[in-house]
């Protein structure tokens, strides 16, 4: 049967765009007060709420390969209206279509036996939490914002004329007609031997289709070679790019998505002749303010490095070796991280984690909140507290820290912690249960924020350097 997020669904499509292809031939928050006593976050409740004016942060200036990052959403948002935010209950659905459709991509790559097409499978993509970088295609060079994503492998564009439909986009769409570096790749190329390997893959006299399935959305179109412009002085020519004629997703205004992943087609093996495969990020703890997306460069002295597990390939996997709370280490055996590992990722909004580290996260956490009032979560997320009360008052939150094999603590940021998920009447901890001590664990961009998060993919390790916008 071809659901909407199978394989076949995208077979069929990639069908119907060859058929349109060949028919339409003849006609053609403000920053929290972080003032901290021992193991608390003490933090005016208000602080929690999102912030309406967009703060820039001057960090991004200070480097030589650095884009300014922004959040989809809130004040600073270049392609969604700035004033609307998910609601939590749309949060956590297309964090949960995002995590189902890791788990099937690794559970697929995982079986070694069976038919081509079965192993081509959902990439995750996700509309909620998303942050955009904006980047040069073409000659002559037009911007365009794409979602910067380290689960997926291919970047790629809505291209004009867009035979089988795309997506509203606030930029102007990528058309090739109007470049003179835009390439289209043959069927014999290694990039289209490449996609074959991950996506789907077609043939149209001799020119490379592509089609790439995500959580909620999909690409198909023609593989090509652009100019790619990260600054004026990072231009790289002959970088592979999905050119998309048929797209669908849960975007909201942007044009694509730059592929972080590591796969030979992704950013940083494309490009790691210059920037040696090494990117950072920050994400900002606000989405009233902004981050930056580096390449290259110096690794931050501050930067502690946990390595890159042999997991997972499609994914960037580390080994978490414990939690804290309060300043309490929690009791939870190691073997309990190792079962199913984790992926850190940059589209996945909350950090999904293991039943039993989940519960003792949750009952420590509850515990050393006693004296604020308990709520109903109504979006899933769980436990909530009704700060309604306390909108003058400091609020005393317990620290949380993740810790990662060799000794690399990411004390995270109260903005990782607490989700506002309804005003101040409903206030959760930003983390999830995964149910199944076997399933994935996934360390979450909220989590991740205001921390420069250092990918040295070339040495095999991801550091963290606190303070990184
Ligand atoms: C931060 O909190 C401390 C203690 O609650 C308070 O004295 C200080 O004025 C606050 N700072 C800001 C910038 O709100
Ligand atoms: C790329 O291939 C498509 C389909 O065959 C064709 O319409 C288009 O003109 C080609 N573009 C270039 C620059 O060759
Ligand atoms: C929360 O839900 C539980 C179970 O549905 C119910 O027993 C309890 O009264 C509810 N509490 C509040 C504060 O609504």
């Amino acid at each position: 049967m071809a659901t909407p997020t199978s394989p076949a669904f995208l077979l069929l499509l990639l069908h119907v765009f060859l058929f349109l292809l060949c028919s339409s031939k003849k006609g053609h928050t403000v920053s929290a007060n972080r003032t901290t006593k021992n193991h608390f976050h003490n933090v005016h409740a208000n602080s929690l709420l999102p912030s309406s004016v967009c703060d820039q942060s001057n960090k991004v200036l200070n480097r030589a390969s650095s884009l300014k990052v922004v959040s989809k959403y809130g004040p600073c948002s270049v392609t969604g209206d700035p004033k609307t935010f998910p609601s939590a209950a749309e949060i956590v659905l297309q964090d949960e279509l995002r995590v189902k459709s890791i788990r099937t991509r690794l559970s697929m790559a995982s079986r070694t036996t069976g038919a081509l097409d079965e192993k081509k499978t959902t990439i995750p993509s996700t509309r909620y939490g998303g942050y955009t970088v904006a980047v040069g295609l073409g000659t002559p060079k037009k911007d365009f914002s794409l979602i910067f994503d380290t689960g997926s492998d291919l970047t790629w564009t809505q291209c004009e004329p867009c035979l089988g439909g795309c997506f509203p986009q606030k930029d102007e769409k990528f058309d090739p007609t109007k470049s003179t570096s835009y390439k289209n790749l043959s069927c014999l190329s290694e990039p289209c031997k490449s996609i074959a390997k991950e996506s789907i893959q077609r043939c149209s006299s001799g020119t490379c289709l592509y089609g790439v399935q995500y959580g909620s959305g999909y690409t198909v179109g023609f593989l090509a070679t652009e100019t790619l412009t990260i600054t004026p002085s990072d231009v790289f020519e002959n970088f592979v790019i999905g050119c998309g004629e048929k797209n669908d997703g849960k975007f909201s205004g942007e044009a694509g998505l730059l592929g972080l992943g590591r796969s030979s087609i992704a950013l940083p093996s494309q490009t790691s002749s210059k920037y040696k495969n090494l990117f950072s990020y920050c994400l900002p703890a606000s989405s009233s303010s902004t981050g930056h997306l580096s390449f290259g460069g110096e690794v931050s002295n501050a930067a502690k490095f946990t390595p890159i597990t042999t997991k997972f390939k499609e994914f960037y996997g580390l080994d978490v070796a414990g939690i804290s709370v309060g300043g309490r280490k929690l009791a939870i055996d190691a073997s309990v991280f190792r079962t199913g590992g984790t992926v850190i990722d940059s589209g996945t909004t909350l950090t999904y984690l293991p039943s039993t580290a989940y519960s003792a996260l949750s009952s420590a956490f509850q515990e050393m909140m006693k004296k604020y009032t308990l709520t109903n979560g109504t979006s899933g997320i769980q436990p909530c507290y009704d700060f309604s009360k306390h909108a003058n008052d400091p609020i005393t939150i317990p620290k949380i820290s993740i810790f990662f094999e060799g000794g690399v603590e990411v004390d995270i940021d109260v903005s990782g912690i607490m989700l506002a998920v309804n005003g101040l009447e409903e206030v959760c901890l930003a983390f999830r249960d995964n149910r199944n001590d076997k399933d994935i664990a996934i360390f979450g961009n909220l989590q991740q924020k205001t921390y420069e998060v250092v990918y040295d993919v070339a040495k095999g390790m991801v550091g963290f350097a606190p303070g990184g916008c």
